[in-house]
């Protein structure tokens, strides 16, 4: 099995050395637990594979996958960069720790406040549009900033249609045909052009239409190269890279990937006589995906036209096989290796029938007052939370050498109405 699955002498679920069943016990439930040394151990080994390729290669962490300040302090120690998708995120990585020139700002239909906040952190700007371009000369400051392109390479992919982002249906970047234009105005306007970016979707383990995206934008590069004499400094091919989710699927192998990836943009690089610019990628999944595991307890056992396990934590805690239909593994923290004895529901505690962790799920028997882990919980779990049905999000915590860390309080009602306001007139 290639999950991040690992039992500890008690025969309970092991998370960096901690007992699942203590750490539940000592923070309560729902909880989310990080595994530090699997969040550097996923860096590490895509950065080898690499690195080893080609030495003049670059993670900027997709950052969307989890804000979390511990993740993103243990990702600035180990010399990674940023990717950011908006202030919040650029706001959030410079009080990690990260110089704004390790900051790559990748906006999508962003606003002029936008852009302004984006030229004065200093951070890397990469244009969604030529609108964006037009409004971003317009700022002060803006003259001579080094800037780049985000460019629609055609081809898209991704686990689910919502997360793909490369094609002809895709909201994302510039079209491979205007990308000489964009950088001509670009040049005209008084900007430094030193990158070229893509990222053609989420959850991929299949290399092929990576590989082609790759090739795609190495000809683009090329062809603004060749019309503009742009010389670019770095280019990046996103992130996408897939983490198993179900028992059966197989790892990416990303030393294979490394070297079919480097290959291509080395043979594009000869080709087109580009120097020697930084290759980038942009994991978010990868690198925290299956570092973090959420743990929630089983309340109501129910036999009902079906049979229902309902636990504390819902779709505002974990949205993705309800906005997805995703699946993620779920154990039993107490036996996560136990042979199945049934096959049911579990569901979650919000108003809405969507709000299911698993539909016939093959479990061993459960009981309530049991605590079930679902896995690969580190990447768009938190980030992608909510209050839903006025319940305060989970706490977090992060564990190392078997020793926890709470990073995240639990919130309270309190939290939850911090930002509300009675108009006078309905004051009691
Ligand atoms: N770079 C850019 C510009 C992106 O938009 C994304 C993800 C990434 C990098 C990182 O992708 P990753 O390596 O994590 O696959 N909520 C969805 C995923 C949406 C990803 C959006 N963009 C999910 O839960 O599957």
């Amino acid at each position: 099995m290639n999950l991040n699955l690992k039992k500890n002498d008690d025969g309970n679920l092991s998370i960096g050395g901690a007992d699942a069943l203590d750490l539940a016990e000592e923070y309560g439930t729902p909880l989310y637990v990080m595994d530090e040394d699997r969040i550097r151990d996923n860096y590490n080994r895509i950065n080898q594979a690499f690195s080893s390729q080609y030495s003049n290669f670059k993670i900027f962490y997709a950052c969307k996958a989890n804000t979390n300040l511990a993740v993103m302090r243990i990702l600035e120690e180990i010399g990674c960069g940023i990717d950011a998708v908006s202030p919040g995120e650029i706001y959030t990585s410079l009080l990690s720790g990260f110089s704004p020139d390790r900051i790559l700002f990748t906006g999508n239909n962003t606003t002029n406040e936008e852009l302004k906040f984006a030229l004065e952190s200093g951070v890397r700007i990469n244009l969604d549009s030529i609108s964006a371009l037009e409004r971003l000369a317009k700022l002060p400051g803006a003259e001579g900033r080094e800037i780049s392109f985000r460019v629609n390479p055609k081809v898209g992919a991704g686990h689910h249609e919502h997360c793909i982002t490369g094609g002809y249906l895709s909201k994302f970047g510039v079209m491979e045909e205007e990308a000489v234009n964009a950088y001509k105005r670009a040049i005209d306007l008084g900007f430094k052009p030193v990158g070229i970016h893509t990222h053609i979707g989420s959850g991929i383990l299949d290399p092929e239409p990576f590989k082609v995206a790759v090739n795609t934008l190495m000809d683009t590069a090329g062809l603004v190269c060749q019309e503009t004499g742009v010389q670019f400094e770095f280019i990046d091919f996103g992130g996408g890279m897939g983490i198993p989710y179900t028992p059966q699927e197989s790892l990416l192998d990303i030393n294979k990937f490394a070297k079919e990836i480097v290959a291509l943009f080395k043979e594009k690089m000869y080709k087109y006589d580009m120097g020697n610019p930084t290759l980038c990628l942009e994991p978010g999944r990868y690198i925290v995906g299956d570092a973090s595991y959420l743990l929630t307890r089983v309340n109501t056992i129910k036999q009902s036209y079906r049979k229902f396990a309902g636990v504390d934590a819902g779709f505002n805690t974990l949205l993705r096989p309800t906005m997805y239909g995703s699946y993620h593994h779920i154990v039993s923290a107490n036996n996560p290796l136990a042979e199945p004895t049934q096959e049911i529901d579990i569901a979650g505690n919000i108003c809405e029938s969507g709000d299911l962790f698993a539909r016939d799920r093959s479990m061993p028997d459960l009981e309530e007052g049991d605590l079930l882990a679902i896995l690969n919980a580190g990447a768009y779990a938190f980030s992608m939370s909510s209050q839903y049905n006025s319940r305060p999000r989970p706490a977090e915590v992060l564990v190392k050498g078997g020793k926890s860390d709470l990073i995240r309080e639990r919130e309270t009602f309190a939290d939850i109405l911090s930002k509300q306001n009675l108009p006078k007139r309905l004051l009691k």
